[in-house]
């Protein structure tokens, strides 16, 4: 089975989490993608759901497939929210923010009552780190931040440059109008100070981590769709 048929497969599965009159924030990226198709079948056939989302991307996506989008602000907390990730580690820690939405991606899964990740089977790994570890940052001085980040990887054993991600040979620019920079960290073994330490660094706007925030993990295999959880 292709990883695009282990996307698809865990991405319907969400519907089954998903009710009549549920407030659903909807992630960003290829796997979350065929959950919003998903959804946009269940309201055609009647169902009616409140529906925020995480990215203009997948706000684009969800108005060609005919579904209105909420504005969060409006709805408040949500009931449930389902994303894509980049990694999956022990205790369902994640990766997130290759498509570059982390930020919009993490304030809708803290709205939401529950978080259930959608993703093919080569996203579960033993340890987080392989992928790319993405860090928002505020654009204005963010030479100075990229030091400050260089100084906290280095406390937890990470000798690696940020690269500033680019797009098209340009700076990359979020939704939010950040920039990225990804770290290629290899095994991160304290996820939770990792995160805390980040965040506490100022010109950090967010980063990749998401820790403690997914309630369920809807992998797609070759067997079919595997469910886990922390
Ligand atoms: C978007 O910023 C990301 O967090 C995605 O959810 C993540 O990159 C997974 O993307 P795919 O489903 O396309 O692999």
């Amino acid at each position: 089975m292709s990883a695009d048929t282990q996307k698809q497969i865990s991405g319907l599965a969400a519907i089954d989490h998903i009710r009549d009159g549920m407030k659903v924030g909807l992630g960003t990226g290829s796997t979350a993608a065929w959950f919003v198709k998903a959804i946009a079948d269940e309201v055609k056939a009647g169902m009616k759901l409140t529906l925020v989302s995480t990215s203009n991307q997948t706000t684009h996506l969800a108005h060609s497939l005919g579904l209105e989008i909420r504005d969060i602000n409006d709805v408040g907390k949500l009931d449930l929210c389902v994303d894509g990730a980049d990694e999956i580690g022990e205790g369902l820690a994640l990766i997130k923010g290759g498509g570059g939405a982390l930020l919009r991606e993490k304030l809708i899964w803290e709205m939401a009552d529950r978080c259930i990740v959608i993703a093919d089977a080569a996203k579960h790994v033993a340890t987080l780190g392989q992928f790319a570890l993405p860090i928002e940052v505020e654009p204005f001085a963010y030479k100075g931040t990229i030091n400050r980040i260089t100084d906290v990887l280095s406390e937890f054993d990470i000798a690696k440059m940020p690269i500033l991600r680019k797009k098209s040979g340009e700076a990359f620019v979020t939704d939010g109008g950040n920039l990225i920079f990804d770290v290629a960290c290899g095994a991160i073994h304290d996820p939770s100070g990792l995160a805390s330490a980040l965040k506490a660094t100022t010109g950090v706007v967010d980063h990749g981590l998401f820790l403690d925030l997914a309630d369920i993990a809807l992998i797609g295999t070759d067997e079919g769709v595997k469910v886990f959880y922390p």
